[in-house]
C-alpha cells in the first residue's frame, strides 16, 4: 500500500505532481481563460465583495494560509488575515457579515478550526472551506467550499495537502482577481499556464533528491536548524521547519529573512545549519545579502535556488536547485526538498516517519 516507497510520507511526497494536477483537472480551462469553481461560483457576489478575507487553520494548513494571503492580497486586492484557529476563537474576534472567513483544514476534523468556523458563522461571515476529506465535519460545517484532490494523506506529517490546498487558494485567488478586474487577462492567463508546469516542475524538484540525502547525512546530528525565507517563501522557511521538528526531533525555527538581524544572528555560528530559500526574483539580492551575513558568522548554508544560478552557488555551502516558476507559484517548488531533507534526516536518525511521538493526524481535541 505504500506504492513501492519506504514511508507513506516518501509516497506522498512523490504524489505531489499528481495531487496538484488533480486539484486543478476539470476547474482550469488555461484555452478558454477560465477557471471554475462551484463553491466559489454559487456565491461569487458574496465572496468577491468581502471586506476582508479571514484564514483560520492549524499547522501546516495554517502555513498555506499564509501563502494565500499574499497570493489574494497581490491578485484580488482583497485585505486577508490568517489567524491560529485555536487564538482567533478565544479573543473575541471582530467580524462582521462583510467578511468571509476560510477555514483550512487537511483533515476536516481539527477541533479548534472547527470552533473558529461556528463562531464566524455566528457572527454572520460566511463560510468558506478548504478540505481535503470529502464529507468531513468543517465540510459540512461551512457554507461553501472546495476540495483539494490530494486523496489519502497518511503520513502524519502533512506534504501533498500543504501543496494542494496552496493550488485550491490560488485558483480561487485567480477567479476573485478575474472578476473584480485586479488582473489583467494575459496575466490570469500567464497564471494558468505556469500552473500548468508546476508538477513538471515538482518532478524536476524531485530529482535532487540523491543529492538532498547526501546533504541531510551531512546535517543530520545538528541540535538546531534556522530556516529563511522571504516573501511567498516566508511561510515556506515556516513549513520547512515545522517538518524537521515533526519528524526528526530537531529543534528548528522558520524566519522571515530579514528578521534574522533582529534577534535570530545571535544563534549563528559554525554549528548552525540555516536553510535559505533564496530563488530569482522575490528579493533575491537581499537574501544573497543576508546570505553573505549567515556566512561571515560561519554559520552553515543549505539554499535553495533556481536551477543555474551561480550567484549564491558561490557563498553557499550547498545548493539544491528548483526549476523557475512566477514567483508566486515558487512555494509549490521550493517546499519540495525541504520535504525531502527532513524525510531523509528523520530516516537517517532511526526515527518513526510516518508516526511521530506524541502527533496524531488529526487533532480533534483542544
Ligand atoms: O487536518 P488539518 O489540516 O486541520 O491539520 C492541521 C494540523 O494539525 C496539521 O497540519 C499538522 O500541523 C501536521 N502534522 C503538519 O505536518
Amino acid at each position: 500500500e505504500k506504492g513501492g516507497y519506504d514511508h507513506f510520507m516518501l509516497k506522498e511526497i512523490h504524489e505531489q505532481p499528481t495531487a496538484i494536477k488533480d486539484t486543478y483537472r476539470g476547474r482550469m480551462l488555461p484555452d478558454e481563460g477560465l477557471i471554475r469553481m462551484a463553491g466559489v461560483d454559487d456565491n461569487l457576489e458574496r465572496i468577491a465583495n468581502a471586506k476582508r478575507i479571514l484564514i483560520v487553520a492549524c499547522g501546516t494548513s495554517w502555513h498555506a494560509g499564509l501563502v494565500a494571503e499574499y497570493i489574494f492580497e497581490e491578485l484580488a486586492r482583497i485585505p486577508v488575515e490568517v489567524e491560529y484557529a485555536s487564538e482567533f476563537r478565544y479573543r473575541n474576534p471582530i467580524i462582521s457579515e462583510k467578511d468571509v472567513i476560510i477555514a483550512i483544514s487537511q483533515s476536516g476534523e481539527t477541533a479548534d478550526t472547527m470552533a473558529a468556523i461556528k463562531l464566524a458563522k455566528e457572527k454572520g461571515a460566511f463560510a468558506f472551506g478548504v478540505c481535503n476529506v470529502v464529507g468531513s465535519s468543517i465540510s459540512r460545517e461551512t457554507n461553501a467550499g472546495a476540495y483539494t484532490h490530494a486523496g489519502p494523506e497518511i503520513g502524519v506529517a502533512s506534504t501533498k495537502a500543504f501543496t494542494t490546498q496552496i493550488t485550491v487558494l490560488t485558483l480561487m485567488a485567480l477567479k476573485l482577481a478575474k472578476h473584480n478586474g485586479t488582473i489583467s487577462n494575459t496575466d490570469f492567463r500567464t497564471y494558468l499556464q505556469e500552473l500548468e508546469l508546476v508538477p513538471g516542475k515538482i518532478e524536476k524538484a524531485l530529482e535532487a533528491d540523491e543529492h538532498i540525502k547526501y546533504i541531510s547525512d551531512i546535517y543530520k546530528d545538528a541540535r538546531n536548524c534556522l530556516y529563511l525565507g522571504r516573501g511567498f517563501n516566508f511561510p515556506v522557511a515556516l513549513e520547512g521547519a515545522l517538518k524537521l521538528k515533526e519528524i526528526s526531533y530537531i529543534h528548528a525555527e522558520g524566519y522571515p529573512a530579514a528578521e534574522m538581524k533582529h534577534g535570530p544572528i545571535a544563534l549563528i555560528d559554525e554549528e548552525m545549519p540555516v536553510v535559505v530559500i533564496a530563488t530569482k526574483k522575490g528579493h533575491y539580492e537581499k537574501v544573497v545579502s543576508n546570505i553573505q551575513e549567515i556566512k561571515s558568522r560561519k554559520g552553515k548554508i543549505i539554499a535553495i535556488v533556481t536551477e543555474g544560478d551561480t550567484e549564491v552557488r558561490e557563498l553557499a555551502d550547498h545548493v539544491i536547485e528548483v526549476p523557475e516558476t512566477i514567483e508566486p507559484l515558487t512555494p509549490l517548488v521550493t517546499t519540495i526538498p525541504l520535504q525531502l531533507l527532513s524525510y531523509h534526516i528523520a530516516v537517517m536518525l532511526g526515527k518513526n516517519v510516518d508516526q511521530p511521538r506524541n502527533l496524531a493526524k488529526s487533532v480533534t481535541v483542544e
